[in-house]
């Protein structure tokens, strides 16, 4: 899967764990910023119905692929597409400038805006990503085959790029994956869960919590500033492929600057936050949470004590800490939008907590009368 800021690689187990405690496979669990899809994806595998949604194009293509597509209904087709799709890709013409560098026959404007005026490709790949993308284009596809392409072409992107693994910049010098030739892969696309058929949507996180119920809502918000639209414009564009206005030494789209999140406002964060787990129709939510974010912790637990009536026994919130690594662009350092270094970034571990909130008498959600016995969050929370 592809190189994700916020991504829970290795937080999968365990709220696979926090789940399980709270919902037994076989049952539904709503994904309401579903980014990448590997929670998604593994929910799945366990045999949970999973609703994924997203606000941003290329995350609900990657959750039509790993959670709505259903590898009996799609597989066959995409391994012989797949293969046809990299004898497209080798038939590209790339040869050498008068400088030494790579230089493409007919690219069109993708690869002149990221192989030229930007460098997060280069030529040779920006110029199969873009024949390729025609093709699918060219194709007229049914949206979940389609989208089990588009996930192949993205992550064959993503292992070819130039980045540190945010698209705010691009290296000033290449980097070593971006010599290696563009290959496209079959995705692992699962069979259908015993829970039932997955869904993917395109869906502000506050429009899709009141529109679905769900045995277990999973929550994972942005945590800071950062727009994720912005760090991963390319993918927007490739999926999208709108040929968008585009501005800045990186070429985002121009609609980075209107598609903004509540989420990535330090004054935004709070008040959002509260509304989505005020609107949530289902009788647990699991929440991953992290030491940088804009919250601090006591602040997060005395607001889940506060919206799920903690206090009045109407919920109990158990949590768990997580202690690790940073994302590798930490420990490259920061750089500008030329993509020089301009500094370092102190702390290259965090945390992450992951809550688990139980509640009691949510209607229509098989309320058992129990009342909770108001567990203090804190105290309980253990390391893992
Ligand atoms: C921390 S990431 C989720 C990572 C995901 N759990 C994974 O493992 O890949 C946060 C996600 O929230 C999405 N997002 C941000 N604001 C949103 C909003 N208001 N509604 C829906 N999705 C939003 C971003 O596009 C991003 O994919």
């Amino acid at each position: 899967m592809v190189k994700y800021l916020g991504s829970k690689r290795l937080l999968v187990p365990a709220i696979l764990r926090a789940v399980g405690d709270v919902s037994a496979p076989g049952g539904t669990v709503l994904d309401l910023f579903s980014g990448t899809s590997r929670v998604g994806h593994a929910l799945k595998r366990a045999g949970y119905r999973v609703i994924a949604s997203d606000h941003n194009g290329y995350a609900a293509t990657l959750a039509r692929c790993y959670v709505q597509a259903d590898r009996e209904d799609v597989l066959d087709d995409a391994e012989r597409l797949v293969a046809e799709l990299n004898r497209t890709a080798s038939r590209v013409v790339v040869g050498v400038g008068a400088g030494g560098e790579e230089v493409v026959e007919g690219g069109g404007w993708f690869a002149r805006a990221y192989a030229g005026e930007a460098r997060f490709f280069r030529a040779g790949n920006a110029g199969r990503i873009e024949a390729v993308r025609e093709a699918i284009a060219a194709k007229g596809l049914e949206a979940e085959l389609e989208a089990v392409l588009l996930t192949s072409l993205l992550e064959a992107a993503d292992r070819v790029d130039s980045t540190t693994g945010v698209q705010m910049a691009y290296l000033k010098s290449w980097s070593w994956r971006s010599g290696r030739r563009l290959e496209l892969r079959v995705p692992g696309v699962l069979p259908r869960a015993a829970g039932g058929k997955g869904e993917a949507h395109l869906l502000d996180a506050a429009e899709a919590a009141q529109r679905f119920e769900a045995d277990v809502a999973y929550i994972d918000p942005p945590y800071n500033q950062h727009s994720y639209l912005g760090n991963y414009h390319v993918w927007e564009t490739l999926v999208r492929w709108d040929a968008p206005g585009m501005y800045g030494v990186a070429r985002k789209r121009e609609d980075v600057q209107e598609r903004k999140s509540a989420f990535n406002s330090r004054r935004g964060f709070e008040g959002a936050l509260r509304r989505l787990l005020g609107a949530v129709r289902a009788p647990a939510v699991v929440l991953s949470f992290s030491d940088e974010g804009f919250l601090s912790r006591e602040r997060l637990e005395g607001l889940l004590g506060e919206v799920f009536g903690v206090a009045q026994g109407l919920a109990t919130v158990s949590c768990a800490t997580h202690d690790h690594a940073r994302y590798v662009g930490a420990k490259i350092g920061i750089h500008n939008p030329k993509g020089e270094r301009v500094g370092t970034v102190g702390r290259l571990r965090n945390r992450e907590f992951i809550y688990t909130i139980r509640r009691y008498g949510v209607p229509g959600a098989g309320d058992s009368g129990v009342r909770g016995d108001g567990v203090a969050v804190g105290a309980g929370c253990g390391s893992e």
